[in-house]
């Protein structure tokens, strides 16, 4: 009842979310992601890797999280996002579906899962879908994806597409880079559109690129590096709440310094150990 509450404070204009009510909390869909587009709301998608952090979005009221292959290096601390396996995504995506009432749970596939043929494709989103839990997968790719993405869509899965800067791609481009090539980005937007997506991420475009899409398209995007006019944004959640302790994106605005939290507090429960000072009567039996 409480969880109610606070959702309907969040959303008090959604008519899905009644404030007393036992009424279940509406799921985000793929379908009310478009509607949101076009009423004009801003849709919010965070990464998310367990269960705890996704049961702390999920009530903060994020629209969409992502299980992002990210966590090859947020969560195992690897160089870049492609020794990730379809095996631990779909362990990590099924944490995260486990929290999720109200977010839509979106699960990236990884590399190279979406480049072994159409058929291979459907079966790793299929799996992601039965043994996780979640509701949808992302795939980078765009116009060179059009087939895999029409497949994975006719076999009822909903499919979020990533352009402009693909971080599988990382060895052909020679690092992380800005996509400067505005007419690629909105070719592949469309052909993602085109070919059944129901959202697309735009990742390092400059602003007015993403806008342009933006407009252009009638499926939401979801900004990371690519300014405001997109329909929504997306960060990773680790660099969001200052939880990295190396190097962050410049387009990222940190919300909290968790890290520094986290290292002040256990260093003084350390401290509190040594000198025996925890655990003191009032934390024993
Ligand atoms: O893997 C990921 O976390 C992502 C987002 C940064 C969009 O793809």
């Amino acid at each position: 009842m409480e969880r109610f509450r606070f959702q309907a404070k969040l959303f008090p204009t959604d008519p899905d979310c009644q404030p007393m009510s036992e009424k279940k909390i509406q799921r985000v869909t793929a379908p009310r992601l478009v509607r949101m587009k076009q009423n004009g709301e801003r849709i919010t998608m965070l990464t998310a890797y367990d269960f705890g952090m996704a049961t702390l979005l999920d009530e903060s009221g994020v629209d969409v999280l992502l299980v992002g292959d990210s966590l090859a290096m947020v969560v195992q601390g690897a160089e870049n996002t492609l020794p990730v396996t379809l095996d631990e995504m779909i362990y990590h995506g099924r944490l995260v579906a486990r929290a999720a009432k109200r977010a839509m749970v979106v699960v990236d596939l990884p590399f190279p899962e979406n480049h072994l043929g159409a058929q291979h494709a459907v079966a790793s989103a299929a799996r992601v879908i039965k043994e996780s839990g979640a509701h949808g997968v992302k795939l980078e790719g765009g116009a060179d994806q059009a087939e895999v993405i029409s497949a994975i869509v006719a076999a009822g899965i909903p499919v979020m597409a990533h352009v402009g800067l693909r971080p599988q791609s990382v060895h052909v481009m020679g690092g992380y880079k800005v996509e400067r090539d505005g007419a690629r980005v909105l070719r592949d937007a469309l052909a993602a559109q085109e070919a059944g997506a129901f959202s697309v991420v735009l990742e390092c475009v400059p602003r007015d690129d993403a806008e342009k899409v933006s407009r252009e398209l009638k499926i939401p995007t979801f900004g990371i590096g690519a300014g405001n006019g997109c329909d929504g944004q997306v960060l990773v959640i680790h660099d969001l709440l200052g939880m990295t302790s190396g190097y962050v994106p410049s387009f990222v605005q940190q919300y909290a310094q968790l890290g520094d939290t986290i290292r002040e507090s256990v260093t003084r429960w350390c401290t509190d150990v040594r000198s025996g000072k925890f655990p003191d009567k009032e934390h024993s039996f």
